[in-house]
């Protein structure tokens, strides 16, 4: 369990896979992620083993501080020797736009850089996510360019755009 501001972070679990799946599953969510959604209990279990023996892929449930779930966060293409980690995170439909994204952003970079001793995080967001783009900005990543056309969704082509933030960037106000 890791704890920042008034967000918690736990090893995802079995019984937290339902609660995984209605997010990942929602159209709202994965009409922004790189694979369609629409996942059944079967695959979410075959998932769960391949992410519990992987040792590049982190999953964590979020917790509000009355111990509510409120989303989860990943790290994949995680890179010991140079330091560099792909963060993200999904946040239930309930609790979207409640500032829950903002301090699970916190909580990502301070978990990165001044516990797992990251030197960069970064992030790949399609370019017509306008909230996450603008959370992603205000918490401090930067644009460093764009795979163009490389998601296709909604019968159109999107440009995926690739963020970044330097552990040398990050203030923890
Ligand atoms: C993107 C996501 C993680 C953001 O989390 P959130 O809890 O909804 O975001 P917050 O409430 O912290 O808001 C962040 C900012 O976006 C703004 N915002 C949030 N929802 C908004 C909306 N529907 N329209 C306009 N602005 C919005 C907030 O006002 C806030 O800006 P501010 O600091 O200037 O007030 C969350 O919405 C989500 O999981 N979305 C679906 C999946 C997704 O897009 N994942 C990311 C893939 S890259």
């Amino acid at each position: 369990m890791f704890e920042y501001g008034d967000i918690i972070l736990q090893q995802i679990e079995k019984e937290d896979l339902e609660f995984v799946k209605e997010i990942r599953n929602h159209y709202s969510t994965w009409k922004y992620l790189t694979t369609i959604g629409m996942f059944s209990s079967e695959k979410q279990n075959k998932w769960f083993s391949t992410i519990t023996e992987s040792l590049d892929v982190n999953y964590y449930i979020i917790l509000s501080k009355e111990w509510k779930k409120i989303g989860y966060v990943r790290f994949d293409e995680i890179d010991w020797i140079n330091r560099s980690v792909r963060v993200g995170a999904d946040i239930h439909m309930q609790y979207r736009n409640k500032g829950y994204g903002k301090k699970v952003y916190k909580l990502i970079l301070e978990f990165c850089f001044n516990y797992l001793n990251f030197n960069r995080a970064w992030l790949l967001v399609m370019e017509n996510n306008e909230v996450a783009l603008k959370l992603y900005k205000k918490i401090g990543f930067r644009t460093e360019g764009v795979m163009r056309n490389a998601i296709y969704r909604d019968g159109k082509y999107y440009g995926y755009i690739m963020m970044s933030i330097l552990k040398e960037e990050y203030k923890n106000d």
